[in-house]
C-alpha cells in the first residue's frame, strides 16, 4: 500500500475518467471514495477482484447544493488529503448556440461542473490542508481555455472552476496545497462522449480513459513529488506539457 492514511475523494466515479482514476488509485493502494449520482457501472465481487475493494461510494448530486453541503457534512471523520475532479455534465445532445440554451441547461451545467465543484473544494479546504500537502486535481478541458462555438454552457462551467481553482492556489503555499490542472489534448471514449456522438460514429482514434487513470495516479504517488502544481496539457500517450496559464496585468 501506497499511504495508507490518504484517503482520495474522486468525483464522477461512476464511470468515464473519474471511473478509472478510482480504479487506479486503489490498484496502488489508496483508499478511494467515489462520489456521483449513480452507482458505478461495473461493480464486480469484491472477494475476486481486490482492486475494486478498497473503493467506496458515496451518492452526490453536484447540481444540488444542499446536497454537496450535506455530502460534506457526513464526511467529517473521513481524512480526505487527495481530490480528484472528474464529474461532468456536458449538457443534452450535440453542440448548439448559446441563444438556443434554455435556463434549465445553464442551471444544470454549469451548477455541476463549476458550482458543485467549487462548493466541495472550498469546505474541503481545512480538510485538505490539515495534512499538508493537500492535492486537488481537475480533469480540466481545452474548453477552458479556447471556447469552442456550440459549447457556451460547458465552456463557461469548465472556465469557471479552472479560474476558481488558480484563485484558490494563489491562496495557499504548494507546501499546503498542490493544484494540478490537467487538458487532455485528445478525446476519450467514455459513456457521456459516447452518447453525444452518432451511432455509427468511429472512436478508434480516440484515447483509453486508463491513461487518465495512470496520470492521475503518479501526481498522488508519495514518491514522485517533482511535478510542480500547475496547468499541464496531457498528450495520448500519458505524457505531461505544462501549460503557461496567462499572468496577471
Ligand atoms: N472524454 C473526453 O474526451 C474529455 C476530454 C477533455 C476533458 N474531459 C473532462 O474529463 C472529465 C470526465 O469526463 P468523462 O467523459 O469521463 O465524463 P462522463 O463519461 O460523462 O462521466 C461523467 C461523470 O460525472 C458524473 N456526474 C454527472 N452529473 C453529475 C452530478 N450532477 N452530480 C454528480 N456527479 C455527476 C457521472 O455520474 P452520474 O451520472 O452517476 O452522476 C459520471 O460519473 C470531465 O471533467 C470532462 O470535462 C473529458
Amino acid at each position: 500500500m501506497t499511504n495508507p492514511a490518504a484517503t482520495v475523494l474522486v468525483t464522477g466515479a461512476s464511470h468515464g475518467i473519474g471511473r478509472a482514476i478510482s480504479l487506479a488509485l486503489a490498484r496502488s493502494g489508496f483508499p478511494v471514495l467515489g462520489v456521483s449520482r449513480t452507482p458505478p457501472e461495473d461493480r464486480p465481487d469484491p472477494a475476486r477482484s481486490s482492486e475494486h475493494t478498497s473503493v467506496q461510494w458515496k451518492e452526490l448530486d453536484l447540481s444540488n447544493a444542499a446536497d454537496v453541503e450535506r455530502c460534506v457534512s457526513s464526511l467529517e471523520a473521513v481524512p480526505i488529503r487527495f481530490l480528484i475532479l472528474s464529474a461532468v455534465d456536458y449538457g443534452p445532445g450535440q453542440r448548439h448556440p448559446a441563444a438556443e440554451i434554455s435556463a434549465q441547461e445553464w442551471q444544470q451545467v454549469v451548477g455541476t461542473n463549476c458550482i458543485g465543484h467549487a462548493i466541495l473544494v472550498s469546505r474541503l479546504l481545512p480538510k485538505l490542508a490539515a495534512n499538508p500537502p493537500g492535492i486537488i486535481v481537475n480533469i480540466s478541458s481545452d474548453v477552458a481555455i479556447s471556447p469552442a462555438a456550440g459549447r457556451a454552457a460547458y465552456a463557461a462551467s469548465k472556465a469557471g472552476l479552472h479560474a476558481m481553482l488558480r484563485a484558490v492556489a494563489a491562496e495557499k503555499p504548494v507546501e499546503c496545497l498542490r493544484i494540478y490542472q490537467l487538458i487532455p489534448t485528445f478525446q476519450v471514449a467514455t459513456r457521456g462522449l459516447r452518447r453525444r456522438r452518432a451511432p455509427d460514429f468511429d472512436f478508434s482514434s480516440y484515447g483509453d480513459p486508463a491513461v487518465m487513470g495512470a496520470v492521475v495516479e503518479r501526481l498522488v504517488s508519495p514518491s514522485d513529488t517533482s511535478r510542480s502544481p500547475g496547468t499541464y496539457l496531457v498528450r495520448q500517450d500519458g505524457t505531461l506539457e505544462p501549460y503557461s496559464e496567462p499572468s496577471r496585468v
